[in-house]
C-alpha cells in the first residue's frame, strides 16, 4: 500500500492512497476525521462493493447513480442536491463517491456546490479515473453535446484507489487508462515509459490478464506509478510540471528526439 499527503498552499490537504482491499483504511480515516453525515453516491457497476463500504463507514445514505458520462447531467446533479437538502446535510457533510471517472466528476461538482462547498472524497474505480479523473480537483458537468461545460476546481480531502475495482473492468474500459499512463510516462518518465515499454506485448496480448498482474504488482506496478506521479507532479512539483526543459529532461529517448529536416517544413 501507498499513501501520501498532499498540503496546498490554501491550507486544504489531500490524503492519497492506493492499493488493495481499502475498506479498512478508510474506515480509519472517517474515525480520525468524523463527519457530520456521510454520503455515498456509487456507479451501479461496483453496487455490492459500495453497499458494503457504506455499512462499514456508517454512512446516512448510499445512492445509485446512471453510470458512465450518463451521470454528467444537471439532472442529476439537481436530485442529488435535492436528496441532500431533504436529508438535511450540512456543511459539515462528507460526500463520497465510488465510480468511473463520470461520477468523480459529479459528486465533485455537488461537494462544490451544494450549500457553497462540502467534504469530499473519491474512490475511483476505473482505471482512467485511478490515473487521472480523481488526481487535480477538476469536476465538472456537461451541458447536452458540450462537455464539462460547467465545473469548478476542487481538492478531494482523500482519494483511495482500490485496485481490487479493475478486476471487473472489461478491456475496453482499460485501454483509456492504458492511453493516459503511455502519455503520463512519455512526458514525466522515462523509467516508467520503459516499464510499460518492456510490458507492452503482455499488456495488449493478454489484455486482462496482464492487467490484473500490473495491478497486483503493488508499488512498482503501472498504476499506482501514474497516481503517485500525477499527484506528486501537479501537486506537490507544480512548476516541474509546468517547465517545458524539466519535461524535456525526463521524457522518454524518442520523445527527445529533434523534429527532423523534412518534419519541420
Ligand atoms: N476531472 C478530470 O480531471 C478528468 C480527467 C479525465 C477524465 N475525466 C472524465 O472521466 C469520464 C470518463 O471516466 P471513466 O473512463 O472512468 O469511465 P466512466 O466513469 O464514464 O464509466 C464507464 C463505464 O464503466 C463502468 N464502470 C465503472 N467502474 C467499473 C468497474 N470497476 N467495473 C466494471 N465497470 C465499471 C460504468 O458503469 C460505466 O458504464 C469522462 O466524463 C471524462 O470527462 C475527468
Amino acid at each position: 500500500m501507498w499513501s501520501e499527503r498532499f498540503q496546498f498552499p490554501s491550507g486544504a490537504h489531500c490524503r492519497v492512497t492506493v492499493g488493495q482491499g481499502l475498506e479498512a483504511e478508510m474506515a480509519a480515516e472517517i474515525e480520525r476525521h468524523p463527519a457530520r453525515g456521510l454520503f455515498v453516491c456509487f456507479d451501479p457497476a461496483v453496487e455490492s462493493a459500495a453497499q458494503r463500504l457504506a455499512q462499514r463507514l456508517g454512512a446516512r445514505a448510499c445512492w445509485s447513480v446512471p453510470g458512465g458520462e450518463a451521470a454528467k447531467r444537471v439532472e442529476v446533479w439537481a436530485e442529488l442536491a435535492g436528496r441532500l437538502s431533504t436529508a438535511a446535510a450540512e456543511r459539515g457533510a462528507l460526500l463520497l463517491a465510488v465510480g468511473g471517472g463520470s461520477l468523480c466528476d459529479l459528486v465533485g461538482f455537488l461537494a462544490a456546490t451544494y450549500r457553497r462547498g462540502v467534504r469530499l472524497w473519491l474512490a475511483p474505480t476505473t482505471a482512467l479515473a485511478m490515473c487521472d479523473a480523481a488526481l487535480g480537483g477538476k469536476n465538472g458537468l456537461d451541458l447536452g453535446p458540450l462537455k464539462n461545460a460547467v465545473g469548478t476546481i476542487r481538492q478531494p480531502e482523500a482519494v483511495f484507489c482500490d485496485l481490487d475495482f479493475l478486476d471487473s473492468l472489461p478491456w475496453s474500459g482499460r485501454r483509456g487508462g492504458l492511453a493516459e499512463l503511455v502519455k503520463m510516462a512519455a512526458v514525466l518518465d522515462r523509467g516508467a515509459f520503459e516499464w510499460l515499454e518492456a510490458r507492452a506485448a503482455d499488456l495488449l496480448a493478454h489484455q486482462h490478464e496482464a492487467w490484473r498482474a500490473a495491478g497486483a504488482a503493488g508499488s512498482t506496478s503501472a498504476t499506482p506509478w501514474a497516481m503517485r506521479s500525477k499527484a506528486r507532479r501537479t501537486w506537490r512539483f507544480p512548476t516541474a510540471m509546468r517547465s517545458p526543459w524539466a519535461c524535456w529532461r525526463n521524457a522518454a529517448p524518442w520523445a527527445r528526439r529533434k523534429p527532423s529536416a523534412s518534419r519541420r517544413c
